[in-house]
């Protein structure tokens, strides 16, 4: 069943919530998830990939709850070419009012000799056995031939061929491990469209890694020559290194419509909210010069640049800061600015909060207010995200009062904990003030796994800008990560340590059957 009416039209389908939560350190629990799930649906994204529900508890749960509330998008849930994750996906999938099942398995030389230990002739009675199969929950079937751009093409066309004829409605040709170049990958898909007979009835996709760089290149070669959907992930994350990202897929299709006539329907104006939302809950940083998102894409330092910019931007801007969601003006806000003002602020950035939450934000921000004389507009992000994060607290700070200085005292912080609603204090030294710090809470609730990254980084300039810290804490295998604002990097830190902690508490809750991989 072919879904795209519009030939020039590019079907957006996001996997940040799968194939981006396959990259090392970057899992997000439920409430993250819906978050997020939540913004793509916002930014008009057609297709959101939820997870894989058969590989975890807590990948089923997500796929399940998003496909309960998240209304426009296909929801869809990845499986492997078995019944049991068939059954698993379709179940997650049930409330759904749209629901895709992606289904995949492994073509290429190499991945059926040595990962599946298949015959070719097996792979291909499995592939149409899975489709007929997931066809059984749902018309919406997407196949994947999983290392695709590294498949022999008789082996390929007869896949694709008997896939679509079994049900398949869009077929996802992944470069999995990123090794194409964007002639070649091109060709690919010119390759199918002359051989496949059947390949007019279904939609071509396209699912390339980044490992060369190449992943947006080789996206939009396929897409000129035939291919009308990418799978994508936000800020480009994903296994290894990463996925296309779709920011730069959207943007230079919107951007250069002269040279690829195609469009989507993503609001581009959301790109920067949903960008900055998915850093603050994986505490993975955008590089500054990451194009569209980067804190540098729209900054201009040389004065000829700045000069030209200031008498027509166009001069070195191909694309306006408001097109991506930046707003133009870095209006300051201070302790006298009221509700409404806060209310319409909150609204420029692309906030869509409910009485509650708004409510807390705006007390949050007059605290913040007190502290520091001048508000921006990272600020407020700032405080919003941190605020939304909340993982099911087992653990919260109460007060911190840290000691340090050049004196050759050891650093001595005193803390206070209320653990399960119960308060808890203890005095620790450490070899920094973060350190003493964070063997406060280790002494307080005893745990033992391995802090992988601590990163503090200013939110704004000046001193008395807000510390931005990330935390990574992982247990085997299992990785969490916790981010925190406050204008007291200390507090910030605990509290982002505080948090990645009460994530790795709910995951030690949720059992993980068995490690999966696509
Ligand atoms: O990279 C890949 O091949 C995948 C498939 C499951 C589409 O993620
Ligand atoms: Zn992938």
């Amino acid at each position: 069943m072919a879904q795209n009416a519009d030939k020039d039209r590019v079907i957006i389908f996001d996997t940040t919530l799968r194939d981006g939560e396959q990259s090392p350190g970057c899992s997000m629990n439920l409430e993250e998830k819906l978050r997020i799930a939540e913004v793509l649906a916002g930014m008009g994204v057609d297709v959101i990939e939820a997870g894989f529900p058969i590989a975890s508890v807590g990948d089923f749960e997500a796929v399940n709850e998003i496909a309960k509330s998240v209304k426009g998008p296909i929801i869809c849930g990845l499986s492997r070419a078995t019944k049991g994750d068939i059954d698993r996906a379709a179940e997650a999938l049930k409330p759904a009012e749209r629901k895709r099942i992606h289904t995949f398995l492994s073509t290429s030389p190499l991945h059926m000799k040595y990962k599946l230990q298949m015959e070719p002739e097996a792979v291909h009675d499995a592939v149409v056995a899975s489709i007929k199969h997931a066809r059984n929950h749902t018309d919406d079937v997407e196949w994947s031939p999983e290392d695709g751009s590294r498949t022999e093409h008789d082996v390929l066309c007869r896949c694709v061929e008997s896939a679509i004829a079994a049900g398949a409605g869009t077929i996802n040709i992944p470069d999995t491990v990123g090794y194409a170049v964007p002639e070649e990958f091109a060709a690919l898909i010119t390759m199918l469209m002359n051989r496949v007979p059947n390949i007019d009835k279904a939609v071509i996709s396209v699912h390339c890694h980044n490992d060369l760089g190449l992943g947006v290149a080789n996206s939009l070669a396929a897409v000129n020559a035939g291919a009308r959907q990418v799978e994508c992930t936000i800020n480009g994350i994903g296994e290894r290194a990463g996925n296309a990202a779709m920011e730069e897929i959207v943007m230079a299709l919107k951007t250069r419509g002269d040279a690829m006539p195609y469009y989507t329907n993503v609001t581009t104006e959301h790109i920067m909210k949903a960008s900055r939302l998915l850093s603050s809950i994986t505490g993975f940083a955008v590089q500054p010069n990451k194009a569209i998102v980067g804190a540098n894409a729209f900054a201009h330092e040389s004065g000829i640049h700045q000069d030209g910019v200031l008498k027509n931007a166009e001069t070195y801007e191909i694309m306006t800061p408001e097109s991506v969601g930046l707003t133009k003006s870095n209006i300051v806000m201070g302790k006298h600015s009221g509700r409404h003002a806060f209310k319409d602020k909150v609204k420029d950035l692309g906030y869509d909060l409910g009485d509650n939450s708004l409510q807390t934000a705006f007390k949050r921000f007059k605290d913040l207010a007190d502290l520091k004389k001048e508000i921006f507009d990272e600020d407020i992000i700032a405080l919003i995200d941190d605020q939304g994060a909340g993982a099911s607290e087992t653990i919260k700070l109460v007060s911190l009062e840290v000691n340090c200085g050049t004196v050759h005292n050891p650093p001595k912080a005193a803390m206070t904990l209320n653990i399960e609603g119960q308060e808890k204090s203890c005095q620790a030294t450490g070899d920094g003030p973060v350190d003493a710090a964070f063997n406060c809470i280790k002494a307080l609730y005893p745990h033992d796994v391995r802090l992988q990254l601590y990163q503090v980084h200013a939110v704004t300039q000046g001193t008395d800008a807000q510390a931005e810290v990330s935390v990574r804490l992982e247990e085997d295998g299992r990785t969490v990560n916790g981010m925190a604002a406050d204008t007291d990097t200390l507090v910030a830190s605990c509290r982002a340590y505080i948090m990645a902690l009460n994530k790795l508490l709910l995951k030690r809750q949720k059992t993980a059957p068995e490690a999966l991989s696509a």
